[in-house]
C-alpha cells in the first residue's frame, strides 16, 4: 500500500518525475479535498500527490479544506505526509530558493477549521504538539537532501499567517521578535490536523522571497516565480532521493 503522500504547494502543482496511474475523486465527512488524489510513482516508487491549492491553483490558503485533505490521504492508506510549501525568508540564512526543514511553528492564522475534535466528542482531546513536525520524517528529508548534494537548512520556526495578502514590514518585524525564521500561509492547521490523525508529517519549505521589509521595494510575483522555479527543481531532486531511501 502507498504510504507516502506529497502535498504540493505554490510552485509545485505538478511534481517532476511523478507519473500518475489513476486519479481518485474522494468525499470525506469534512467535504472534498483540494483535488482528486493522484496515485502514481515517483521514479518507480509509489506516492500519492495532492496539490494543496487545487489542480488549477485556484484555492487561496484560508479556503483550503485542510481537514478533507488529510482525512482523504489517511483513508487512502497514507502514513507519512511531506508538505511542500513556499515561504518568505525572515532571518539571515533563509535566502531565496533555499530549502528549509522547519522544526517549530507559530500559528497566526484565524477562522480556519483547525481540528477534528469539536463535535460529538466522548471527551475533550488535547494532542501533544511539542514537536509539531515528526522528527524521523524531518531526518529522512535532511538525509535525502545530503544524498542529493543539496544545501538544506536544518530547523527554523515557521510563522503561519492568514493571507492571502503578504505581510507588512511591521508584521514581519513582529514575527521576527517572536522568533520566526520563515513565514507562510498554509502550514497551519495542516500540521496539527496531521498530528490529530496520527500521521507522520514534515514540511519541506522553499524560500520564494525575502519577507516584506527585508529588501527595498515591493515583493513581486515575478521574483517569487523565479525563485520557486529554482527551489522546486531542488525539491524534486530531494524527493527523488527520499523515495529511493
Ligand atoms: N509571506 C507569506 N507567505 C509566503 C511568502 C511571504 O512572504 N512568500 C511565499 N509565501
Amino acid at each position: 500500500m502507498t504510504n507516502l503522500a506529497i502535498i504540493g504547494g505554490t510552485g509545485l502543482a505538478r511534481l517532476a518525475g511523478f507519473d500518475a496511474d489513476r486519479r481518485e475523486t474522494v468525499e470525506t465527512p469534512w467535504g472534498a479535498p483540494s483535488a482528486p488524489l493522484a496515485h502514481g510513482n515517483l521514479n518507480g516508487h509509489p506516492v500519492i500527490f495532492l496539490p494543496r491549492h487545487g489542480d488549477g491553483h485556484t484555492i487561496p490558503p484560508h479556503r483550503i479544506n485542510y481537514r478533507a485533505n488529510l482525512w482523504a490521504l489517511q483513508q487512502a492508506g497514507v502514513s507519512a505526509v511531506v508538505a511542500v510549501a513556499a515561504v518568505g525568508g525572515i532571518t539571515r540564512t533563509m535566502e531565496p530558493a533555499r530549502i528549509v526543514i522547519p522544526d517549530q511553528l507559530i500559528d497566526y492564522s484565524y477562522g480556519r477549521s483547525h481540528t477534528y475534535f469539536e463535535d460529538d466528542l466522548d471527551h475533550v482531546t488535547h494532542i501533544d504538539f511539542t514537536e509539531p513536525y515528526t522528527r524521523k520524517l524531518r531526518e529522512r528529508l535532511l538525509a535525502a537532501g545530503r544524498d542529493a548534494w543539496l544545501t538544506v537548512l536544518d530547523g527554523g520556526v515557521y510563522g503561519c499567517t492568514q493571507g492571502p495578502r503578504l505581510e507588512t514590514p511591521a508584521e514581519i518585524r513582529r514575527l521576527e521578535r517572536d522568533g520566526c525564521d520563515l513565514v507562510g500561509m498554509t502550514g497551519m492547521p495542516e500540521a496539527a490536523l496531521a498530528r490529530e490523525l496520527g500521521l507522520d508529517y514534515a514540511c519541506c519549505a522553499v524560500v520564494a522571497n525575502w519577507a516584506a521589509g527585508k529588501t527595498a521595494g515591493e515583493i513581486t510575483m515575478a521574483e517569487i516565480e523565479a525563485n520557486l522555479n529554482r527551489g522546486m527543481a531542488d525539491v524534486a531532486k530531494l524527493l527523488e532521493h527520499l523515495v529511493k531511501a
